[in-house]
């Protein structure tokens, strides 16, 4: 594929990607590479730090960390949270280790020096032993970070001249914002160390490709892999990029049996909901089961947008039914707006299959180890209780308790980045048209490796965030 990358990130970057459908190896396990990483990408990017449902109250805090970087994210009123950088501007001391409630501020465990929770410095044990100028007020204050909420997230950035939230989250946030997925809440939240760079983790979900032969058991019901067994059914693509099925329009026989079909399809809904421990809710297949005698056309096509159709309506009715928001999942639809695998630049993914949804988050812990997040979120009536959510021990990749799915993806993984250390394996040969989206993100990550200021990056951060299952772009710089 024709390179057209610019001079100075070949001359700046090592293992520049030049070639747009060719990812060289070393970017997955370089030690000079993730450092430089660390030094141009991470501190630029805005970064989900924590979901809002863990600092439901005023003064609820949590700690975010990437890399050496520790993040305070406090609740300070009923619409606001604040960021900040979590050490004593005394000696240094991590203020807070794990999340809590500042209900009187926050207390050096050291020498106690206090804080209220907008970030003032309150108290200075024996003041007067100090200089004047160590005493300044401003200087003593917690050194704020830039932190705003989307999605029923709060994010920071450690970049003050990067653009606002919303503008670097670019079409993922206008999509999903059309699902109302500021209403999901956490059903349950796993972590799992990979021993695998957090690029090549992140990669596994940004393509369908995969599914056909990781996880056989979510093809589209009646669908077949194997070549010459049947014909493709064309379907509008807004159909294909809001089922689960994404990349792969489903491969069945002309004409299907009603019965069977709804039948199957259910079938493959529970396979999802237990395969993801969720992503599916339990309440949507029971929404699914009233309309399992429905009569559908015979015309395979026909039938799979009519079935659609009416699942959307009747789930979208149900949610409405029990005082629950949720966007009309037919309204999405027929703005060609669907969407159920979704990425958000630099490490975070929603998925939103119908109402419910899965989420990730991707954070290194070295140059082949990361930490892997996995949120299953849902909707709830607004008077119901839940319980605040907290970190989850992770795991190993290999751990026995993991749902089906996620055992399938991570058991590739630690294959994948032994394999990329043998044989002088040079490059990954992606495809121009499926697994583009691994190509435009690398890109970009090669643009802020350059050093390239934010607004040069920013269109091209607002492209790379949205469907997964996309072309190699050209990202305008
Ligand atoms: S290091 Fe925090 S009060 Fe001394
Ligand atoms: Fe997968």
């Amino acid at each position: 594929m024709t390179s057209k990358t610019n001079a100075d990130i070949v001359d700046t970057v090592p293992h520049a990607v030049t070639e747009w459908d060719r990812i060289p190896a070393k970017r997955y396990y370089d030690p000079d590479f993730y450092e430089l990483e660390n030094k141009n990408l991470w501190p630029r990017v805005w970064q989900m730090a924590c979901r809002l449902e863990e600092i439901p109250e005023v003064g609820d805090y949590t700690v975010y960390r990437n890399l050496d970087q520790s993040i305070i994210v406090i609740r300070t009123g009923a619409d606001t949270i604040k960021a900040y950088h979590n050490h004593c501007r005394h000696r240094g001391v991590e203020l807070v280790n794990k999340n809590g409630k500042a209900t009187g501020g926050f207390i050096c465990p050291f020498h106690g020096w206090r804080w209220d929770r907008e970030g003032n410095n309150t108290f200075v044990f024996q003041e007067d032993a100090y200089s004047e100028a160590n005493m300044c007020k401003d200087d003593l204050a917690l050194r704020d970070v830039r932190c705003d909420t989307w999605g029923g997230c709060a994010w920071i950035n450690l970049d003050k001249d990067a653009p606002p939230l919303y503008e670097s989250l670019g079409r993922f946030a206008k999509q999903m914002d059309l699902y109302k997925v500021d209403e999901l809440q956490v059903e349950w939240w796993y972590a799992a160390r990979l021993p695998t760079n957090w690029k090549l983790a992140m990669e596994a979900f940004m393509e369908g490709y995969h599914v056909a032969t990781t996880h056989p058991q979510l093809l589209p019901p009646g669908a077949t892999s194997r070549p010459g067994e049947a014909a493709w059914v064309k379907l509008p693509p807004e159909m294909i990029m809001g089922s689960w099925w994404t990349t792969m329009p489903p491969k069945m026989p002309e004409e299907i049996d009603s019965g069977m079909f709804i039948d199957n399809y259910i079938d493959k809904m529970n396979e999802l909901h237990e395969g993801m421990g969720g992503m599916l809710a339990k309440e949507e297949i029971a929404v699914a089961e009233r309309l399992r005698n429905t009569e559908l056309p015979r015309n395979t096509q026909d039938a799979l947008i009519t079935w659609r159709r009416m699942l959307n309506q009747a789930m979208t009715d149900d949610y409405r039914g029990k005082g629950i928001e949720i966007g009309d999942l037919n309204a999405i639809d027929a703005a060609g707006e669907a969407s159920s695998v979704n990425f958000c630049f630099p490490h975070y993914f929603l998925l939103p299959v119908h109402g419910a949804a899965s989420s990730y988050r991707i954070r290194p812990l070295g140059p082949e180890e990361c930490l892997f997040e996995l949120w299953s979120l849902k909707r709830y009536p607004k008077d119901e209780k839940r319980p605040v959510p907290t970190a989850p021990t992770p795991k190993a990749h290999d751990d026995p308790q993991w749902p089906e799915i996620p055992k399938q993806d991570y058991s590739n993984l630690p294959r994948q980045q032994r394999g990329l250390h043998t044989g002088d394996f040079e490059f990954m040969r992606i495809s121009k048209d499926m697994e583009g989206l691994i190509s435009n993100y690398q890109r970009l990550i090669d643009g802020y490796l350059a050093g390239y200021p934010s607004d040069k990056l920013v269109d091209a951060v607002q492209e790379v965030s949205g469907p997964i299952d996309r072309a190699v772009e050209d990202l305008g710089f």
